[in-house]
Formats: C-alpha cells, sequence, structure tokens
C-alpha cells in the first residue's frame, strides 16, 4: 500500500478472519517490496505497533528481518526479557539486544528539565541505533510500527520514538505494513499473529517510559522505585482484572521525600503517586474509579515491598488540570 490516505478497499480489521486476510496481503507485500534477499531493520520497543510490525514482516521474510532492541533502562520490570524471548524464539528475526543502560542514566545524570530529558533520550536513541545499523552490511529497509493516527496527527509527541530521525546517509527505504491501521485494528492483528496478550493489549507507554516517572533528575534508585512500584500496580490490577480496561495506570515517584515509621523507627523516604486514567483520545482524561480495598492492599504491598517508599498517594486529578503523566 503506497501513499498516505487509507485505501477505501481497506475494510476495518474487527475480527480474526479480516485480521488473517489482512496479514496474508501485508505478507505478500512485504515480499514483493523486500524481493529475494532484501534484508530489513527494524527498531523493536516491545510497544504494540512495533512489536506487531515485527512480527507481520518476520513473517513474509524470516531472518532477513532483523530487530535492535535497545535498552536505555527507563522500560518496565521484564520487558527487555519478553522482547527477547518473543522476537529471538518465538518469531523467526535475528534480535540484537544492545544493553545502553548506563551510556542513557550518565547522560541523564543531573538534568531535571522534562523537555531535555526526553531531547536527551531521543538522541542517544537514534545515535545507538544508527551506530548499529552502520555495523551491518548490506541493508537497504527499515520496518517501521507507524499506524494511522501517527500519520494523522504526525504531531511531536513520538518524534523520536519513531525512527524518523536517523541520518540520512542510511538511505533506507521504509517498510510500514501497518501504517493504515486504527490501533484496535492492531490489537486485532497482533492477536491473530500469535503475540502474547500482555504485548497486545498493553497500554500506552511512552516512548521515554520511566525517565518521565521518576520526576526531575533521575537517578537509579528511585528509578528502582518506580519500576519496583509500576510491576506492583500491574500485577494488581491484572488479578482484579483491569488489564486492558483502565486505558493508563502507573506509578510516578517525585524528588522529595516525607517522615514515616517502620518497624517502631523514623524512616525518611519518598512518597509513590498512582495515575490511572480512562480517556478516548488522551486529550482529555477522567481518573478512573477504583475499589478502595483494592486500592488500601496496593498501598500496602508498595510501601512494604519498595525500597526507599514509606508512602503513597492517589492522584484523583483529572486531564485538565492534570496532564496523564507528571512530567
Ligand atoms: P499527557 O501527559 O500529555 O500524555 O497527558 C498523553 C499521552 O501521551 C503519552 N506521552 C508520551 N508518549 N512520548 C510518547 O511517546 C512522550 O514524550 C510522551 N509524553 C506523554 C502519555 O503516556 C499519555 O498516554
Amino acid at each position: 500500500m503506497t501513499g498516505n490516505v487509507r485505501p477505501e478497499s481497506l475494510e476495518r480489521i474487527t475480527t480474526p478472519e479480516l485480521a488473517k486476510k489482512f496479514i496474508d496481503e501485508q505478507i505478500a507485500a512485504v515480499k514483493e517490496q523486500v524481493g529475494e534477499s532484501g534484508k530489513v531493520l527494524l527498531a523493536l520497543s516491545g510497544g504494540v505497533d512495533s512489536s506487531v510490525c515485527a512480527a507481520l514482516i518476520s513473517k513474509a521474510i524470516g531472518n532477513r528481518l532483523i530487530c535492535v532492541h535497545v535498552n536505555h533502562g527507563l522500560l518496565r520490570k521484564g520487558e527487555p526479557e519478553q522482547v527477547c524471548k518473543v522476537f529471538g524464539e518465538q518469531f523467526e528475526s535475528q534480535l540484537i539486544y544492545v544493553d545502553a543502560v548506563d551510556r542513557f542514566l550518565d547522560a541523564l545524570a543531573g538534568v531535571a528539565d522534562p523537555e531535555q530529558k526526553r531531547k536527551i533520550i531521543g538522541k542517544i536513541f537514534i545515535d545507538v541505533f544508527a551506530e548499529e545499523a552502520k555495523k551491518l552490511d548490506g541493508i537497504e529497509f527499515l520496518g517501521q510500527g507507524t499506524i494511522y493516527p501517527d500519520i494523522l496527527e504526525s504531531g511531536p509527541v513520538k518524534s523520536h520514538h519513531n525512527v524518523g530521525g536517523l541520518p540520512e546517509e542510511l538511505n533506507f527505504q521504509l517498510v510500514e505494513p501497518v501504517k493504515f491501521l486504527y490501533k484496535d485494528e492492531v490489537r486485532v492483528v497482533g492477536k491473530e499473529l500469535g503475540l502474547p496478550d500482555n504485548m497486545v493489549y498493553r497500554q500506552p507507554f511512552p516512548g521515554p517510559g520511566l525517565g518521565v516517572r521518576c520526576v526531575g533528575a533521575i537517578t537509579r534508585d528511585r528509578l528502582e522505585a518506580v519500576r519496583e512500584s509500576d510491576a506492583i500496580l500491574r500485577e494488581e490490577f491484572a488479578k482484579n482484572g483491569l488489564e486492558g480496561k483502565v486505558w493508563q495506570y502507573f506509578t510516578i515517584v517525585p524528588d522529595f521525600k516525607s517522615t514515616g515509621i517502620k518497624d517502631g523507627l523514623r524512616t525518611y523516604d519518598w512518597p509513590v503517586v498512582v495515575r490511572a486514567v480512562n480517556t478516548v483520545d488522551a486529550v482529555t482524561a477522567e481518573v478512573a474509579e477504583l475499589d478502595f480495598a483494592m486500592m488500601q492492599h496496593i498501598t500496602k504491598r508498595i510501601t512494604s515491598e519498595v525500597a526507599g517508599v514509606n508512602r503513597v498517594l492517589w492522584d484523583i486529578t483529572p486531564k485538565p488540570s492534570g496532564t496523564i503523566e507528571w512530567e
């Protein structure tokens, strides 16, 4: 499919049958575009769009798809492992895992301004990816999980996340098999491709990852508190059947402390803020109404299991006046 307007002939994909038809068509299209021996490089974040795109391309050309997964240290607990398992074992693609954690966290040390943090993360991401691309010979194609809202909105939000900012000398032709699909259609296709449910139905996750949830200058210990508290929240939401029902839920760790008490002794530790919202388009958002006993249980788990945390605050601010993320 060429151009940037969704073809009228493309039926809305709502069922496994329609997804199968779409997959077959796209496998044929990718084969035709890439040819008998062409190779495709793809930056795989583990998000729905890049994962579905990678799964589709690998069905078409097997291990001539080379996925690069950059671990910037700002991913959620278990994510790098899952990406490596799915695309290193389940699908036939080649997977290059780049541990760039120190490079990102060293560059971010002492940087408190949110936009500056985003810029650093975006720039290093492109640098790391371009370095990997240059190490590989004979790659003409770049796979991208662009979806239709990206084309329609093409705003700044995801700019660093797509690798559109790659140096021109790399001179790639784009392979974008899901570019005319809406998010719900991408999920139906992902399910049909056999991707795990927690990849297909995952909530939106910002490109700068947990970096914008570790408020102010990121420190490794506070970042761990974000990651561990987020894992507990996701586990409890899944247990309570809220996965895929609440639009986005996560934790934030601000850069201030308060006093508390543990085992009869005074503590001086961080709070964890919990945010759970529902929205249609992320332009406005409502706070999800949650069961109070569940909130108490999550509070108890976070304060007893996460190092350096003595308090949990629940953010019940709608958007506006608050944005969904804190930074
Ligand atoms: P806000 O905080 O603006 O967020 O209400 C709206 C939605 O966008 C996500 N978000 C981002 N996504 N890069 C992204 O790819 C970013 O820099 C970024 N900042 C916010 C946020 O998680 C929410 O879903």
